[in-house]
């Protein structure tokens, strides 16, 4: 009897060890990485976003390498002509495995929840639980997800509006815009703008609220002068052209048509720290799972 209790100890005990060595089961150890993705853009004067967040991430994170994709195949295709390479999300994680990562944190820097958002968590779900590939792979959210991201949102943008506005000017705002649902992030954010700045407008250029939902709001605000800027990460082709272009189909002809003078500030949410600092707080959140 004594001898089968010492038997059935030592199934006990060695058991679960053998188990673990039969999978070549040393632990690995953890190694963290961050990756930025952005949607991407070619014009060079936007790159300044890009680096302006790159440098900031490494300064709050200096131990940690930090990988960059864009989601965009026709920008990354323009940049290659040009003898850049950029890495998609999927070839960066590729990457990023093959160097033996096993947490990663992947920080979304879209504006809202939308398309390309699902796609690229879609995306880190299929890396995540390889064989020998990263064990844990955390998204972080992108500009405007929660309700405490619409009221830091709404307080950056109003900080950032354009010191040369004078009372009773107005400013509007241009959004992506999507067909997907979270399209309703930018009516819910003008609403917000709005309880602080009457005058503040948010349109998109391929959503809803459009230019012509603006016209007739601005009209009766009857403020001569209207002035644009993007609610992009960077001011890129939307910005350039489709808001502040000459083209008679830019926001800015339209307005001029009706008769509102125009002022245009190009620069991309990216390039203000007070945006940025948004999104690193969700980056800090999701690597605060790998502790
Ligand atoms: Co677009």
């Amino acid at each position: 009897m004594k001898k089968f209790i010492l038997v059935f100890l030592f199934t006990l005990l060695i058991l679960p060890s053998l188990a673990f060595a039969s999978g070549h089961g040393h632990k690995r150890e953890m190694k963290k990485g961050i990756l930025l993705v952005a949607f991407g853009s070619s014009i060079p004067e936007a790159q300044v976003s890009f680096e302006n967040i790159d440098t900031r991430v490494k300064k709050e994170f200096p131990d940690i390498p930090v990988f960059w994709a864009y989601t965009s195949s026709i920008i990354r295709n323009k940049l290659a002509k040009q003898g850049k390479t950029l890495d998609s999300e999927a070839m960066a994680l590729a990457k990023m495995t093959d160097q033996g990562f096993t947490h990663v944190a992947v920080q979304s820097l879209h504006t809202i929840r939308g398309e390309e958002f699902d796609d690229l968590v879609q995306t880190l779900k299929a890396f995540e639980g390889l064989p020998g590939g990263m064990e844990k792979i955390v998204t972080g959210a992108p500009l405007l997800s929660s309700q405490k991201d619409m009221e830091d949102v709404t307080k950056a943008i109003l900080a950032n509006l354009p010191a040369g506005r004078k009372k009773g000017e107005t400013v509007v705002l241009m959004g992506h815009g999507t067909p997907h649902p979270s399209n309703v992030f930018y009516t819910a954010l003008m609403y917000h703008l709005q309880k602080k700045d009457p005058l503040v407008f948010m349109g998109t250029v391929e959503g809803s609220p459009t230019i012509d939902d603006l016209i007739p709001m601005l009209q009766e605000k009857k403020s001569k002068k209207v002035w644009l800027m993007p609610f992009m990460s960077v001011a890129g082709d939307h910005a350039r052209n489709d808001l502040a272009g000459n083209e008679p189909d830019s926001w800015k002809s339209i307005l001029e048509k009706q008769g509102f003078k125009i002022e245009a500030v190009l620069k991309g949410t990216a390039e203000y720290d007070n945006m940025i600092d948004i999104w690193v707080n969700h980056l800090k959140e999701a690597m605060a799972h790998f502790k």
